[in-house]
């Protein structure tokens, strides 16, 4: 029997709260009221595993005591201050200085945002201003993947290519002109049947694209490093992104590496483009700069980019651009990844996870495929192996109620789906992921597809 207290919250919520991918005016199933290490808890006391740091955000897990005296002490000193017209803050400037130590490919110039979409809007402005500035103004066309996710804020929605146009077909059948779209490296589903190569695929696509649309109309080419959940975690082969950085080199075009799930510790290394010694124009940064507990994000340029603006006045800004406080988090966040070694402890953990689900799971019969890299990997669950049937969003649904029965949070994605995010907190413990790795594997072992 669900208490007096959560019934009132659950009924205000649907007479007055609307919430992002969820029927509007329907009832919410959980009521979160705190959290502590991987753990969040209801108000009915339960506890949840989060198995998927929420949307892939959380990398300290919950109630991170360093990040949280930083942010209190901050909001003490400066609640804000803003850094339009010539002002900065002390928390901006330290900030800056600590990123230019951590960022890949040797970028030092930082402008700050409040998340995701608005790092990708920036990056994508950048872009078509450098080239603006070059004198090239034909130059304005974007290049993302099919089965991306890159937001849904003004400019970034464009650029998302999961779900074919899911996420646009809502608001008009071409949001903006200027945008394309070449096929996904993803070879277990990939957009050419049984084609054997995806990676080559993709990369030719990507070369006719730039003949096609000539390349002195394309500016940027965007992409996760690893594809996030939207694309299921999958990994790009290993000559993927070698190829699509020459081609970015050799028809002049700027390459966005959007770092927004995948940095910060999540795939092992502080950032994923480590992974493939990436040298982006531009890249973006959100969620785990913070680890989620004060929202923010950042992008990242390299000299020529900044070279381009420098002298000249970037006309973009949000009022809370540089937040102090949310400088302040991201400051105590980043001392703690490197102080604690949290990128090492995701990698580590992320292997140990990765044979369980290599040994334990893949033999199971409802799992075709798994993937990833570090805390950034997921199973790939369907009702029939050979036929790479995924399993139907009522099947995906039933198996969500049933983990989180079991006190295991977690939420599906990839192309069809059908993916389950093995995502936890970076600071996860071994024994801590087999505890959830236990809880998963006893869920697909009751499960019977043809019973829902
Ligand atoms: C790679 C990537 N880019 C951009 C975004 C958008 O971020 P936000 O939801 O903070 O706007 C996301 C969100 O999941 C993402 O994974």
């Amino acid at each position: 029997m669900v208490s007096k207290k959560t019934q009132e919250l659950v009924q205000a919520d649907k007479e007055h709260h609307v919430h992002p991918f969820w029927p509007v005016g329907g009832e919410v199933e959980i009521v979160f009221e705190k959290g502590h290490g991987i753990y969040l808890v209801d108000t009915e006391g339960k506890e949840y595993i989060d198995f998927a740091s929420q949307l892939v955000c959380c990398n300290l897990g919950h109630h991170c005591q360093e990040v949280i005296d930083a942010i209190t002490a901050a909001l003490d000193k400066l609640d804000y201050a803003t850094s339009f017209f010539g002002n900065t803050n002390v928390y901006a400037v330290e900030l800056s200085q600590k990123l230019a130590e951590i960022t890949p490919g040797g970028l030092r110039y930082f402008y700050y945002t409040c998340g995701g979409s608005e790092s990708v809007d920036t990056a994508l402005k950048l872009a078509r201003g450098y080239w603006n500035l070059k004198g090239q103004t034909g130059k304005y066309k974007i290049i993302s993947l099919y089965d991306s996710y890159h937001g849904l804020a003004g400019n970034s929605i464009n650029a998302t290519g999961a779900n074919g146009d899911f996420y646009q077909a809502p608001f008009g059948p071409a949001l903006s002109p200027g945008y394309l779209k070449v096929p996904s490296y993803n070879g277990y589903r990939s957009m050419f049947g049984d084609a054997p190569d995806s990676a080559t695929w993709s990369a030719r696509f990507r070369e006719q694209a730039t003949q096609n649309g000539g390349a002195t109309s394309i500016a940027a080419v965007i992409a996760e490093p690893i594809f996030g959940t939207a694309g299921g975690h999958v990994e790009p082969p290993a000559e993927w992104w070698a190829m699509v950085s020459d081609i970015c080199k050799k028809h002049n075009i700027l390459l966005i590496v959007d770092e927004v799930m995948s940095g910060f510790c999540r795939t092992g290394k502080m950032f994923a483009s480590e992974h493939w010694n990436l040298k982006p124009d531009i890249m973006t940064m959100a969620k785990g700069i913070t680890a989620a507990a004060i929202p923010f994000g950042g992008v990242a340029f390299s000299d020529e980019v900044y070279s381009a603006f420098e002298g000249k006045t970037f006309t973009h800004g949000f009022t809370y651009t540089a937040h102090p406080v949310s400088c302040a988090a991201a400051i105590a966040t980043i001392d703690y990844y490197l102080d604690n070694k949290v990128a090492e402890n995701a990698d580590s953990v992320g292997k140990h996870i990765e044979k369980h689900l290599e040994t334990e799971f893949l033999p199971m019969q409802w799992v075709s495929q798994v993937g990833g890299r570090g805390l950034f990997q997921a199973i790939e669950l369907v009702t029939d192996k050979k036929a790479k049937t995924p399993i139907s969003p009522e099947q995906s649904r039933f198996l969500r109620k049933k983990l989180l029965e079991k006190g295991l949070w977690t939420r599906f994605g990839g192309a069809k789906g059908n993916r389950l995010d093995i995502c936890p907190p970076c600071t996860i413990t071994v024994e801590e992921a087999e505890n959830a790795l236990d809880i998963v594997k006893a869920v697909l072992t009751e499960f019977n597809p043809s019973e829902i």
